[in-house]
């Protein structure tokens, strides 16, 4: 369906087949050299780029680069020895007989040329002017590609769903606020001055009204929003590919996720073999220090709590003392070492201590002397290291030394090249606490409840069949059906089953300190629906531009989204947020106060 008004076929349509034929293309001027007399011109439209020949002095003499072009020529092969093997139409070219220039282009902020930018994409501007001149970011090849990519994941997407008979449905984005974790944006109501909807942090609740309604299986690319501090993988407004069905169990979604993932990685030519592989939240936090795993590497991190249990060492006499192997680290200079301890304390964490294994058997490092001598002799065995192998410890509370073990087990790959962008390392991470402690400084998420316990997930979250008679008796210990999907140290997707049955909902919100007339305000009208005849039912979320992010080696979620906002949720673009008038603030009633009424 190249053929338009403006074109008879896209750039890469023009191949070797063609030769002789009569062409018109359109596109932008992506590059232009000069020969002679002669212009080679790069032809660029959405497919690709087509070299064109101009003869023609007066014609070419305009031409600047992003001018957008309609031309008409004829398809010829290229003079041997000027072929590029690196191109689709690289055996030919177009010699130009007419052209028109459709619009001229200013000089422009910084180069999007596709044969430059490979060379160039280290010299991209800053983010800002990127964003700023966003359609210009986006003529870059990456760029498109990482577009046109997550547009083939979502047809793939759709193809996998409908096959295992998903039903597509919208739920409305101005809502009553769901309790997700995060903060809400919110809308003034004009029309019931005072009152506000709520933008949703998820399609949660609304998702399990239509297992109600007896959609069965439902899925939704969602708009999701949620007001939380700016990182590189989050956005104020992201995109979810929502899924919930009826009548299914844990393994139940679990098989249909990994089938549809298994569909979404074929898109991009990647195949995956299932089943994916399992960890439990416990493990992958004793093991790897991360709820995230990143399992691409090995180097899991070795518990050393019992071996320093009658340790001289005052800082090792801790709950937990845990260490992580750094392989080859002997040569490692004391400057770099003393670093590793500023990157630590950036953290939050007090050190981080180390022992060099040297080359001729000797044991070094600060904290080498602090140990006795049985506990330095034995060292070796006990982390699995050999002569030239350094070694890293935390000591304290266990789950944030395990932490801080998990990201020096990550940094150190990182920086010896183990993360390779295009090796996918699935797992599932399961059996996930149903609570958390409210108060932990170290968390970001905005506790649901008001007792000393939150949930992990969210207050919908089924208790696993081993705790359902004493979740409330023993919260810390709770364990849920719940389940996330993490690919290379990505949390892609996370769900649950759900509560249905109406006294377990009740003794879950009395754990999370929701009284009655709480619950009733904030989600009576899914506590309602449940009385009449909900069909047990579970879920799951993929956060699609993490996923695309992943599946296109993009460092950033930014990079797969057209126009996302940067720091502070700001975008350069638009200028939003920006300022309203006074006319509009008293139209849509955000300053109202109820007593100018009386
Ligand atoms: P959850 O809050 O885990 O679950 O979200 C699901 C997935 O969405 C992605 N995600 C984000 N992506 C970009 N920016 C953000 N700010 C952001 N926040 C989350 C993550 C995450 O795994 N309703 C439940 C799902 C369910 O239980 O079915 C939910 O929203 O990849
Ligand atoms: P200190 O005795 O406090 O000076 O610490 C000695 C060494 O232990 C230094 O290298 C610190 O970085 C390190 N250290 C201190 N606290 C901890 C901890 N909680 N876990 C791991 N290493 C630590």
């Amino acid at each position: 369906m190249s053929q338009t008004a403006y074109r008879t076929h896209h750039a890469t349509d023009v191949t070797e087949d063609l030769v002789g034929q009569r062409v018109k293309l359109s596109g932008w001027v992506d590059r232009r050299r000069d020969h002679g007399g002669v212009a080679f011109i790069d032809l660029r439209d959405s497919s690709g780029v087509v070299q064109v020949v101009i003869n023609d002095e007066e014609m070419a003499r305009p031409l600047r680069s992003e001018f957008v072009v309609e031309l008409e020529g004829t398809v010829r092969m290229r003079p041997e020895g000027n072929e590029n093997p690196h191109m689709r139409t690289g055996k030919v070219e177009v010699e130009v007989e007419s052209l028109d220039v459709l619009a001229k282009s200013d000089a422009l902020p910084f180069q999007v040329s596709t044969v430059l930018a490979n060379e160039t994409e280290g010299k991209l501007p800053g983010e800002d002017v990127r964003l700023k001149y966003r359609y210009l970011d986006l003529r870059r090849p990456s760029m498109a590609r990482n577009i046109k990519l997550r547009s083939d994941m979502m047809k793939a997407a759709r193809t996998v769903l409908d096959e295992m008979g998903f039903t597509e449905v919208e739920t409305p984005t101005m809502i009553k606020s769901t309790p997700e974790g995060a903060r809400d944006f919110v809308v003034p109501a004009r029309l019931v001055p005072g009152s506000w909807y709520a933008l949703p942090q998820s399609p949660q609740l609304l998702k399990q009204l239509l297992m109600v309604a007896g959609v069965e299986r439902y899925y939704q690319f969602a708009r999701c929003y949620r007001d939380e501090d700016f990182r590189a993988d989050r956005q104020p407004e992201f995109t979810q590919l929502d899924m919930e069905m009826a009548f299914v169990d844990q393994e139940d979604v679990m098989a249909m996720t990994e089938r549809l993932i298994q569909a979404i990685w074929k898109a991009a030519g990647h195949d995956v073999q299932l089943p994916l592989p399992r960890i439990t939240w416990q493990d992958a936090m004793d093991k790897y220090g991360s709820d995230k795993p990143d399992l691409r590497f090995g180097n899991p991190l070795v518990e050393l709590t019992d071996y320093f249990k009658n340790t001289p060492f005052r800082v090792f006499q801790a709950p937990y003392v845990g260490a992580v192997l750094f392989k080859g680290g002997a040569a490692t200079p004391r400057r770099q070492f003393d670093a590793w301890q500023d990157w630590a304390k950036q953290r939050g964490a007090k050190g981080l201590a180390y022992i060099v294994f040297g080359e001729n058997g000797e044991i070094k490092g600060p904290v080498a002397k602090n140990i006795s001598e049985e506990e330095r002799n034995g060292l070796k065995a006990a982390v699995g290291a050999e002569d030239g192998d350094a070694v890293f410890f935390a000591a304290g509370a266990r789950e944030a030394s395990q932490m801080l073990l998990g990201a020096v087990r990550v940094e150190l790959a990182d920086r010896a090249g183990l993360l390779k962008p295009d090796d996918f390392a699935f797992t599932w991470v399961v059996d996930f606490p149903l609570f958390k402690k409210a108060d932990d400084p170290d968390d970001d998420d905005v506790a649901v409840g008001h007792s000393k316990w939150t949930s992990m997930h969210h207050p919908f979250t089924m208790p696993s069949k081993d705790w359902l008679d004493t979740f409330d008796q023993d919260p810390e210990h709770a364990m849920s059906d719940s389940y996330d999907i993490v690919c290379n140290g990505n949390e892609m997707g996370g769900g649950s089953v759900r509560i249905h049955r109406d006294d377990i909902q009740d003794r879950v919100l009395e754990v999370l300190g929701i009284d009655e007339a709480e619950a009733q305000d904030k989600f009576g009208f899914l506590l309602e629906a449940f009385k009449y005849g909900a069909p047990p039912h579970a879920g799951i979320a993929l956060g699609w531009d993490r996923t695309a992010a992943i599946l296109s080696g993009s460092d950033s979620i930014r990079d797969v989204i057209a126009f996302p906002k940067a720091g502070g949720g700001r975008d350069p673009l638009t200028g939003a947020p920006a300022p309203i008038s006074d006319e509009q603030r008293a139209e849509t009633g955000v300053d109202y106060d109820p007593e100018d009424d009386e």
